[in-house]
């Protein structure tokens, strides 16, 4: 069997020991040849150094041995019995944001670097947002150069501890935490004897299991096509022989890589944008015909009718479409060096084709080192914000959330043809202007002297979100203000009582509170919405349903054991007994917010002083004038 390839990419501050930690895990595999290693023990030992220095290894980087950084983002290649693995070595230093976004766009897995003698920095901090908004499925924290702290326990948990604590805001699932030392060579590949409190794997060996399969997205089939082969096309010859065609027969194929998803001959489709159908005859590689293709792979489809397709068409199954629309709400990293211009035209690449885009909003910029929102012009080199673009023609898309191939894209400076920023798409901007009535928000108001806004509360079962959601209601209430809340329990009795705990069924419901929340903010109300609503991905959804400053997202966050031992409906002891399947935080995880607008600490603060807080927010935001 083929062994599988996994994309892995590291990233540290200058001087975290990246390069020394790649040169191991090459040494180590025994990627390197005799004569280099020779090379460079006889260079070590020139400047005086003891231990061979492994980071002389890296090919190409003569200008980081002068500077002591690395500057561009260079791949490299090592592989085991179990796995091929392919390096995206990207440097840490914070002008270079541009090349580990590059990096790590493709990335099954990141290695964060932390120099256990200096803790945790803010670069360690603005790469764990950006692995996590690139949405890198897999992290390990290296906790590195622990020779320097005498190999200590307690130095390796207080940077778990804190890093524990900032990572609980990103989006990423999987974040393990391993000791090492790359120098010495401790918990690379081997154990280390210096650290036997330490029981977790070594680098290598997590690296060689991580499941990383599931995190491929296999059911939305997406097919761009790159190009059309016609008979006459010279680059069809040796394609066209192994599609085995009668004589006479014309052979026309549609070349590209699926983005996602898999496709069978035989199989039903509709070619994007115009919706044709057709079903598939062959899929065909240079290797031969495959009775199915999966993600990544290139082929040639060939259908069973003659269609009118060309480059930048999308196939995909009939009953599972992307989005198709012309305004885009997507979140954009600025990559150029000279600064976005606003209202100018730029290109937009996304998969196969190419359009004319214009920004039309900015609504923030994020602060990378708090994860705050700054109200923001424009941007410059390696400036990060959320946007609202409008393309000339529609593009068909999937929220990057799901997919992120089809929900990416990257801008162009139609003069430089350089890249300028590189973009993840979040959804469609729905035309908000659309009422029932003709009565506006901004009209609704004007009356009633405070804004429409949704207040949306997350957290656990039990963390006291309906308590929340009753007190807040009651003192919009008194202070004359149209307001309507929405909880969990109560749409799940009525609207949602089709309904299970499923992540498909959350989805739904999460999706239906969005809309109902919708339609109540349009007719001016401050709706407080109470639900779980566990994952990261459904809240955006809701999100995107809203201008931006009237979604307030609020983490009713309350340690796990203190819901479990308050307990209120007894539903966590019935869980965990085993009687309720897919119980929040029990069998079913949550996602906590990214960047809430407001952060709650149930467990430490009282129902008056939350309640304060979310008022507090609502003044400070203008929604409410006091
Ligand atoms: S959500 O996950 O879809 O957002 P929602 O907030 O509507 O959940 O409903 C959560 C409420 O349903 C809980 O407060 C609890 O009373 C009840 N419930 C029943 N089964 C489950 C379960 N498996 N997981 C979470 N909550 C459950």
């Amino acid at each position: 069997m083929a062994r599988e390839t996994l994309r892995l990419t590291t990233t540290g501050s200058v001087d975290d020991g990246k390069s020394t930690l790649i040169g191991r895990l090459l040494f180590e595999t025994k990627t390197i040849f005799e004569d280099q290693l020779l090379a460079i023990e006889k260079t070590s030992t020139r400047r005086g150094q003891s231990e061979v220095d492994l980071s002389l290894l890296l090919d190409g980087l003569a200008a980081e041995r002068e500077q002591g950084i690395t500057i561009d983002v260079a791949y490299r290649y090592f592989s085991t019995a179990k796995r091929r693995f392919i390096i995206a070595d990207t440097p840490g230093h914070e002008q270079y944001t541009r090349n580990m976004i590059t990096g790590a766009s493709q990335a099954q897995l990141a290695i964060i670097l932390i120099d256990a003698s200096k803790g945790v920095q803010v670069q360690s901090r603005r790469h764990g947002f950006l692995l996590s908004l690139l949405r890198v499925p897999h992290l390990i924290v290296a906790i590195n150069k622990m020779d320097k702290v005498d190999y200590s326990e307690r130095v390796y948990q207080e940077i778990v501890d804190t890093y524990s604590h900032f990572s609980q805001k990103l989006s990423i699932q999987d974040i393990r935490y391993i000791p090492l030392s790359a120098l010495k060579g401790d918990n690379v590949t081997t154990r280390s004897e210096a650290m036997p409190w330490y029981t977790g794997a070594t680098l290598l060996h997590t690296l060689e299991n991580v499941e990383v399969a599931a995190d491929d997205n296999l059911i939305d089939f997406r097919f761009p096509v790159q190009y059309v082969m016609g008979h006459h096309n010279t680059q069809s010859q040796g394609m066209a022989a192994t599609a085995a065609l009668h004589p006479g027969d014309t052979f026309r194929g549609y070349a590209g890589q699926v983005a996602s998803g898999q496709i069978r001959p035989g199989e039903a489709v509709a070619i994007l944008p115009r919706g044709t159908r057709s079903r598939v005859r062959k899929v065909l590689t240079y290797d031969g015909p495959l009775a199915v293709a999966g993600a990544g792979t290139s082929v040639v489809l060939t259908l069973e009718d003659e269609r009118d397709i060309g480059r930048g068409d999308m196939i995909v199954r009939p009953d599972n479409l992307p989005h198709s629309a012309q305004d885009i709400d997507a979140m954009l990293c600025w990559l150029g060096d000279a600064p976005m211009v606003p209202g100018r035209s730029y290109l937009l690449k996304h998969t196969t084709r190419t359009v004319k885009v214009r920004i039309e909003k900015l609504h923030y910029r994020i602060d990378v080192n708090t994860l705050g929102r700054v109200p923001s012009k424009g941007f410059a080199l390696n400036e990060i914000g959320r946007v609202k673009l409008h393309t000339a023609a529609p593009l068909m898309f999937d929220a990057y959330a799901s997919n992120r191939t089809t929900g990416s894209f990257i801008l162009i400076d139609p003069d430089s043809a350089q890249t300028v920023a590189a973009g993840m798409i979040r959804g469609t901007v729905r035309d908000l202007t659309e009422t029932p009535a003709e009565i506006t928000p901004a009209l609704w108001a004007r009356r009633n002297t405070h804004q429409g806004a949704v207040i949306w509360m997350t957290g656990y079962s039990g963390a006291g979100k309906s308590t929340l959601a009753k007190a807040l209601h009651q003192r919009l209430f008194d202070q004359h203000c149209q307001v309507v809340a929405l909880d969990g329990d109560q749409l799940r009795q009525g609207l949602c009582k089709d309904l299970g705990f499923s992540a498909a069924d959350r989805s739904e419901n999460i999706r239906r509170a969005g809309e109902v929340a919708r339609l109540f903010y349009l007719q001016g109300n401050l709706v407080i919405c109470s639900f779980i609503s566990p994952f990261l991905a459904d809240r955006e959804s809701v999100r995107a349903l809203l201008p931006p400053e009237a979604m307030l997202e609020i983490y009713v966050d309350c340690d796990l054991n203190v819901c479990k031992q308050r307990d209120v409906k007894g539903l966590y002891r019935k869980a965990l007994r085993g009687e309720i399947p897919d119980f929040t935080g029990v069998d079913s995880p949550y996602e906590p917010p990214l960047s809430p607008d407001l952060h709650l600490r149930s467990d430490q603060q009282s129902v008056e002083d939350c309640v304060n807080a979310i008022l507090e927010l609502l003044t400070q935001r203008q929604l409410l004038s006091l």
